[in-house]
């Protein structure tokens, strides 16, 4: 029996996968990439091909928000890397987590989500999921199994995120999953953190994955995207919501992060290897209390990074030690400011550096640590001498 390319892809190496997934050159007229095809308005050969019902349609494209050829390569391509049976393309890794959130809850369900999870994940529960009767309740990202105890008759859906966000927590997917699908639960993780270049969430009992494909997919902070995929139970829940509300991306958009998929797991081996080496120096340093980064040894999440996942993107935090003459905010906004390479921004994964303060007023369990403000870094694919000399003027700018 002759290998066919799709057996090859099966077992290849990430960097292979990445080349090669949602291309079908052949259907092209040889073209390596897939064509960008714009458009609303998809014709019908007759009445009676247009009239078939919604689920029995005559023709693969119906209409430009069901998809295009395109955006269907980009699905095709993730579908794969994540082992999921369908994934839908969402205009922001936002609505990437909020689209499922409503697609599988309904009022008077129960939801619960970790503490350390993205910040405005945490403002649509506390207000739009609230407002359509759907009560929240946080968790402590390091629970593991014991989230049992929190579960209650009515609680439909567990969200993960692993690290956090801004304060890295690390999270015992398998043991989570499996306690919640004990009680029927479905289990979302937002794995924008890890790509499934280093987690694969399904792998570990997650139901539903979502990305911001903002980030790493995009790799050039010029696109925003989100990524929701579905195993094989919870696929057509989602993939209903979706054309329920009419949510879509532009096959332009689509083509962009296919593009960027392909040098993904190149760029990321990059961010790893420099975040890695900054976060050492940074540990070094008096003037800085804690490194969180799952890749140190002194992490207290490390054990869990270490077993479950294959590697470290290129973002983290530190928390800088607070003085007698500066306090907290003060502090953080002069080392922010003493920075001259790094922008000041809120995104992260793509090719430059950022830094943030880190906003953790809202959090209910993990809460702020004490010794001083928290930094969240994204390493970008600099040269990693002039990372540090900038980090060094960040320093230098609160007396370091
Ligand atoms: C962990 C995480 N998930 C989701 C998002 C949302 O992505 P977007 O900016 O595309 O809405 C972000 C954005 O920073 C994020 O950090």
């Amino acid at each position: 029996m002759s290998v066919g390319k799709k057996d090859i892809l099966e077992t290849a190496g990430i960097n292979t996968r990445l080349g090669h997934l949602g291309l079908d050159p052949f259907a092209n007229n040889g073209f390596v990439n897939p064509p960008i095809v714009r458009g609303s308005t998809v014709l019908f050969p007759s009445a009676g091909d247009m009239s078939r019902p919604a689920g029995e349609p005559s023709q693969k494209y119906t209409y430009g928000t069901h998809g295009s050829p395109t955006t269907d390569a980009l699905c095709e391509a993730i579908n794969e890397l994540e082992g999921a049976a369908g994934t839908v393309l969402v205009p922001s890794g936002l609505v990437a987590i909020t689209l499922p959130l409503l697609a599988y809850l309904s009022a008077g369900d129960h939801a619960l989500i970790v503490d350390s999870v993205y910040n405005p994940t945490r403002v649509f529960c506390d207000n739009i999921l609230k407002k359509f009767g759907i009560s929240v309740d946080y968790y402590d990202p390091e629970i593991g199994a014991g989230i049992a105890a929190l579960i209650k008759p009515n609680t439909k859906l567990v969200h993960l995120e692993a690290p956090g966000s801004h304060t890295m927590e690390m999270q015992d997917v398998r043991a989570i999953a499996d306690a919640a699908h004990l009680h029927g639960c479905v289990v979302m993780m937002d794995n924008t953190w890890a790509t499934p270049v280093f987690f694969r969430p399904m792998d570990y009992g997650v139901d539903v994955v979502i990305h911001a494909a903002t980030k790493y997919p995009s790799g050039h902070s010029d696109v925003l995207m989100g990524f929701v995929s579905a195993n094989e139970t919870h696929w057509p829940a989602l993939h209903q919501a979706n054309w329920q509300f009419g949510m879509c991306v532009t096959s332009d958009d689509a083509y962009q992060i296919l593009r960027g998929l392909r040098t993904m797991a190149l760029r990321l081996e990059r961010h790893q290897e420099t975040a890695l080496k900054i976060a050492q120096w940074l540990e070094g340093r008096d003037d800085v209390a804690a490194v969180l980064h799952p890749g140190l040894p002194s992490f207290p999440g490390h054990a869990i990074w270490k077993r479950d996942f294959k590697g470290a993107s290129g973002v983290f935090s530190f928390v800088l030690k607070e003085s007698q003459e500066q306090r907290f905010k003060a502090r953080a906004h002069a080392f922010l400011d003493g920075l001259k390479l790094f922008g000041l921004g809120y995104s992260w994964g793509g090719y430059e550096c950022l830094a943030v303060q880190s906003f953790l007023g809202d959090r209910t369990i993990r809460k702020a640590p004490k010794e001083g403000p928290v930094i969240r870094l994204q390493i970008g694919l600099e040269d990693v001498e002039d990372i540090i000399a900038d980090l060094e003027r960040g320093f230098a700018a609160i007396g370091g």
